[in-house]
């Protein structure tokens, strides 16, 4: 049975028993991570984390899409102070703090801020549609909501550099096989999968769940912080150079892009 929440534009924001479902819902945009919807992503998180009635959250793009990154028309212009000003990438450090178990549901493409989000949650669920890939090398970027920290430490460096340097992306089962998912479910079930999962979660004692949560997230986490913010700064400093503007432009254009290390 699912319950409906308060109404937001760029997101969906339901209930099914003790678990709060957020579906991002931009799908013509493959659910682009831009400014807008991230607030409401992070506001509908928080009401599910505030919501004694819940116990654990599920975070999903439905069975197409999770989210294809960053919005890359909102950052074409963008020089590094905008970048700065903005930090819209510090709005992931309030996901960062949510308590209650939180469980990606990730079909289709995870791609660059997709990717990163899905590794900031606790339990990844992918589809056997779902593709993995941090492509901001294609676009004169590098990744800049955690994905060099996170994905080394999951897929460690040899992997990374791969994923980072190229902008490969990695299928479902590839994603298992090193750790970067949970469980690899059928595409259609994705959801319900997920949901099930949360339905498991909140059978638990509750503290229990959020001390466990706590410990690991330390344990993962512990020294990512200072890398975390040399990649944010690196991120936002690279809005400097032409070839950013020009891979952003290029990607909005849909034709290839032209650097010449400037
Ligand atoms: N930002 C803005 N718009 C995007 C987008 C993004 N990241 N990804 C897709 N879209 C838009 C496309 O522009 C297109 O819009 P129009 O119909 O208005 O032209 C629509 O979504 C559908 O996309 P495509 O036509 O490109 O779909 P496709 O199936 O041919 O390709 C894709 C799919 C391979 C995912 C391709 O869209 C793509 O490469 N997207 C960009 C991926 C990317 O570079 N992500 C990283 C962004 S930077 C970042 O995330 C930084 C960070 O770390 C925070």
């Amino acid at each position: 049975m699912l319950a409906c929440m308060p109404d937001y534009e760029h997101v969906l924001s339901t209930s099914d028993g003790p678990v709060g479902i957020v579906t991002l819902n931009r799908p013509r945009q493959l659910n682009a991570l831009a400014g807008p919807l991230l607030r409401e992503m992070v506001a509908a998180l928080e009401a599910h984390d505030a919501d004694p009635g819940l116990r654990a959250i599920v975070l999903t793009g439905g069975p197409s899409v999770f989210a294809a990154g960053a919005d890359i028309k909102e950052m074409a212009e963008a020089t590094p102070v905008d970048m700065l000003v903005r930090d819209t990438i510090g709005m992931w450090d309030r996901v960062k703090k949510i308590g209650k178990p939180l469980i990606a549901a990730v079909a289709g493409y995870a791609l660059g801020g997709g990717c990163e989000l899905a590794m900031l949650c606790d339990i990844v669920v992918a589809a056997e549609n779902a593709r993995f890939g941090q492509p901001e090398i294609n676009i004169g970027l590098i990744p800049g909501a955690g994905g060099t920290q996170r994905l080394t430490r999951t897929l460690g460096k040899a992997l990374a550099m791969d994923l980072v340097l190229t902008g490969r992306m990695l299928g479902a089962e590839e994603a298992l096989q090193r750790g970067l998912v949970a469980r690899v479910v059928a595409t259609e079930l994705i959801v319900d999968e997920a949901v099930r999962l949360g339905k498991e979660l909140a059978k638990r004692p509750p503290i229990s769940v959020r001390m466990a949560k706590e410990s690991i997230t330390r344990a993962f986490e512990g020294r990512v912080d200072d890398g975390i913010d040399l990649e944010r700064k690196a991120f936002y400093l690279l809005f400097a150079t032409r070839d950013a503007h020009e891979g952003m432009h290029a990607f909005i254009d849909k034709r290839q892009p032209s650097y010449e290390g400037r």
